[in-house]
């Protein structure tokens, strides 16, 4: 939307919820915005003085933003996990320092994000996500803000706080996130499940659930708020494209309900699995940082011409859990709140934290930002693309196209043995369909779904219990993955009570995700043998 166009957002404060509504002004607010004035004697509060902070400066080596290569090419991330075997880290890095007393009045000030009353964060961290923002997001009205949260699990459970009544419903994908569900259920609050498709949640469905929504039959009023992870959704590594969005806002706007997105994978756009054959015939063309960008599919924000969007993003999959910071995207109305919020528990992001990421994005500023995210993304593409060549080794892969459900339309791999030494002497059949997947467009996790139909044991045991027992099979073989009904919203979803595994390829080594890719087959062919 072009930048004149753009309106302010509308008065969506019908949406808050009784506590946010009670949320006094702290009695700090007047004061907050002199602080980290220079010059300012300060007697009002009880601050400790900055002299007895016991660090001069804090610092550290950081990796530079060029550190992992945009091409997609697998020998990169193989070639990392050998340096490491042999203790020779190739990486290279550049120092940064953030001083207790900087000498000129922009620099990032340690004194400053170490001490009391920056509950909107470090100035010039909210400086770096507002023009982060404006050029990645691109809000379609005029008047959004950002507020520093310590990543999206708080984000999403200030939000709920802020926009829900115990009693109430929240709009959620059918499988989803479970700390999102386990954050809201102790207020009372719980989710409607919508079915999804391969980018997620399905717009004719949600228009169903609300358009038919019977507020007797449902025990509470229609809901107002939607809970979704568009990208990499968590568990089924869909991502939701710009016109899917687009069609979920207007119904947004129609139904008012408000969007909160949470979207921790958003760099971690992947594009479709081509099989390794393929991917040696044909070398990707490689796309320039910008062209990355643009090639992303969008935000909700994009779309969000009234402001009813409160986009979560967090550092913690692009710099590191640990930092526990991230940052709202919203209205200046929803912002207040949020921030009200925040100053009665966590007050503000942890200051070193702030001021580490804070020089490190500076100096690296945006384009190198935006090199580093971009080569991350070539990194879990590279992963995927590992990962899931090694169930094409182990198992006989059959690309199908989905017919129903959450598949329907989607490149299906369906997974049978492969015949191992003599194949006469094996109980299956050779065709036997164990599980089938498709692969992740983000993010981090493979899903699958399990053909416990297929089990001899299915007439005696249900799936659940077919899930249970495999899984404890593999875990006890070395190789821990989550079970599927972690994520199921309830148990009224359809595939609820089917066999589903969530997988994540993120973390361990190369060599590491072969192996256990190696013990999953052997489990998974003996558990389909046992009678
Ligand atoms: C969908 C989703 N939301 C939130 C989080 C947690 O994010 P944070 O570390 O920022 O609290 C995760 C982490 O796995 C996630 O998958």
């Amino acid at each position: 939307m072009a930048q004149e166009k753009r309106e302010k957002a509308i008065d969506l404060s019908h949406h808050l919820s009784e506590l946010s509504k009670k949320r006094q002004t702290s009695p700090l607010k007047g004061l907050a915005k002199y602080f980290g004035r220079p010059g300012l004697i300060s007697l009002a509060g009880g601050m400790p003085s900055e002299a007895y902070f016991p660090f001069a400066n804090i610092g550290g080596d950081a990796l530079i933003p060029e550190s992992f290569a945009v091409k997609a090419d697998e020998q990169e991330s193989s070639v990392s996990w050998f340096w490491k075997l042999f203790g020779k880290p190739k990486e290279r890095t550049n120092p940064i320092t953030v001083p207790k007393f900087p000498t000129k009045p922009d620099e990032i000030n340690l004194a400053v994000a170490l001490q009391y009353g920056m509950s909107t964060g470090l100035p010039q961290l909210q400086k770096f996500i507002d023009e982060f923002i404006a050029k990645v997001y691109q809000p379609a009205y005029s008047n959004c803000e950002s507020l520093v949260q310590t990543g999206n699990t708080d984000g999403w459970s200030r939000a709920m706080q802020t926009l829900c009544n115990p009693g109430e419903m929240i709009l959620t994908e059918d499988w989803t996130y479970p700390s999102a569900l386990a954050s809201a259920r102790p207020f009372g609050i719980e989710p409607v499940p919508v079915p999804m498709d391969k980018e997620g949640m399905k717009s004719d469905e949600l228009r169903k659930v609300l358009a038919e929504w019977d507020e007797k039959a449902r025990g509470a009023k229609r809901p107002h708020v939607m809970y979704t992870v568009p990208v990499g959704q968590n568990p089924s590594g869909a991502t939701m494209g710009a016109e899917r969005k687009k069609e979920i806002y207007d119904i947004c706007v129609e139904y008012d309900v408000i969007i909160v997105e949470d979207d921790p994978y958003f760099f971690l756009q992947m594009g479709e699995y081509k099989p390794k054959s393929i991917r040696d015939q044909q070398s990707a063309a490689t796309e320039s940082d910008d062209q990355f960008l643009a090639n992303l599919a969008p935000s909700f924000v994009k779309f969000d011409y009234q402001g009813r969007v409160i986009r979560l993003d967090t550092f913690s999959k692009y710099i590191a859990p640990g930092s526990r910071l991230g940052f709202f995207t919203c209205n200046p109305m929803f912002s207040e709140r949020l921030q009200r919020q925040g100053e009665t528990s966590t007050q503000a992001p942890c200051g070193f934290g702030q001021s580490l990421i804070a020089q490190l994005l500076t100096t690296w500023k945006f384009n190198g930002y935006a090199r580093w995210l971009h080569g991350l993304a070539t990194q879990y593409t590279d992963r995927r693309n590992f990962f899931v060549d090694c169930f094409a080794e182990e198992f006989h892969l059959q690309l199908t196209t989905g017919a129903q459900g959450a598949w329907e339309g989607c490149a299906v791999y369906a997974a049978s043995p492969k015949p191992r030494g003599n194949a006469m002497s094996e109980k299956y059949s050779v065709g036997t369909k164990m599980f089938s997947f498709v692969p992740p467009t983000s993010g981090m996790f493979l899903w699958i779904n399990m053909h416990f139909e297929n089990h001899p044991s299915i007439q005696s045991e249900p799936e659940e219990t077919l899930e249970m027992k495999l899984w404890t099979k593999i875990a006890d073989a070395g190789v821990l993955i989550a079970p599927g009904w972690y994520f199921a919203a309830n148990d009224d979803i359809p595939e609820a009570g089917h066999g589903h595994f969530r997988i994540s390829f993120s973390n361990a080594e190369f060599p590491d995700l072969k192996k256990a890719v190696q013990i999953f087959s052997k489990v998974t062919r003996e558990f389909f043998e046992e009678q």
